[in-house]
């Protein structure tokens, strides 16, 4: 069933983000780098995927998996099979994603056209065959596909297969870096749980209280760093909310994960 599909135009790519129908509120993505040459991330509902194609007319060349639970790869196997189309993953997602092509290599640059790439980055911490997906326009960062590991206004669990300490750093490295303007596409809608978890213990946050009465499609890194407590480890409200004053960023970053589990 189709829920509802919002398109995002760009100069050189346009990427559908679809809401499926699934329990966990999963998003799926297109990516149609070319006129009618489609990459689709996270497959949920395969039929969904098909129709979205089939409406636009065109050819799905590529799947790619952010990660090895199931349901950011059910879709696999019905378009694997419509498509015969190329499978790619993190390399420690081979012999548990069924019908990998490629195993994705840490820092790749995949060329989309002569203007856009895919860089391919190694994010541990959800779980450890975790990659997350950078769209570069000449060599900008524009947007982020962040699976289950940086979520709007959150960070995934680690509760199946993770661990905080490899999310921490993963953060660190590759999200707290990342430019404000670059767009951020999770793999789940949490945001209203995710601002409510925030005010619970950052009250006075403006940026979560007027997203919650006026919520957006799609933020970016400039929005998150207002609201997602898990970019703002240094915030002295949230440190005195937690009773952790002088604590490292790692342990601040620990009990937050720790808290939102018991949510
Ligand atoms: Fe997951």
């Amino acid at each position: 069933m189709l829920l509802s599909l919002i398109n995002h135009c760009y100069i050189f790519a346009m990427i559908t983000q679809i809401k499926t129908n699934s329990p966990l509120q999963n998003f799926s993505y297109l990516i149609e780098y070319q006129k009618g040459k489609f990459w689709c991330l996270d497959p949920y509902d395969a039929g969904q995927i098909n129709g979205e194609i089939d409406k636009r007319g065109g050819q799905l060349e590529v799947i790619i998996n952010s990660h090895e639970h199931w349901d950011h790869y059910q879709g696999n196997e019905q378009l694997l099979s419509r498509w015969q189309c190329e499978l790619w993953a993190h390399p420690k997602a081979l012999g548990i994603i069924p019908n990998v092509s490629r195993a994705l290599k840490a820092a790749e640059s995949i060329k989309m056209d002569e203007n856009c790439s895919l860089e391919i980055l190694d994010t541990p911490g959800h779980t450890f065959a975790h990659i997350s997906l950078l769209i570069k326009e000449h060599e900008i960062p524009q947007s982020i596909f962040s699976g289950d590991t940086f979520f709007n206004a959150g960070v995934g669990n680690c509760r199946n297969g993770g661990d905080p300490k490899a999310l921490f750093q993963t953060i660190k490295k590759y999200y707290e870096t990342l430019p404000d303007q670059v767009l951020v596409y999770p793999g789940h809608d949490y945001l209203h749980n995710n601002l409510k978890f925030t005010l619970s213990l950052d009250k006075e946050n403006e940026s979560a209280k007027h997203l919650l009465q006026k919520p957006a499609k799609v933020m970016s890194m400039k929005d998150e760093r207002n609201y997602n407590l898990f970019l703002r480890l240094q915030n002295e409200s949230l440190k005195e909310s937690l009773d952790l004053k002088s604590s490292s960023e790692e342990e601040i970053f620990i009990e937050l994960r720790k808290r939102r589990d018991q949510w």
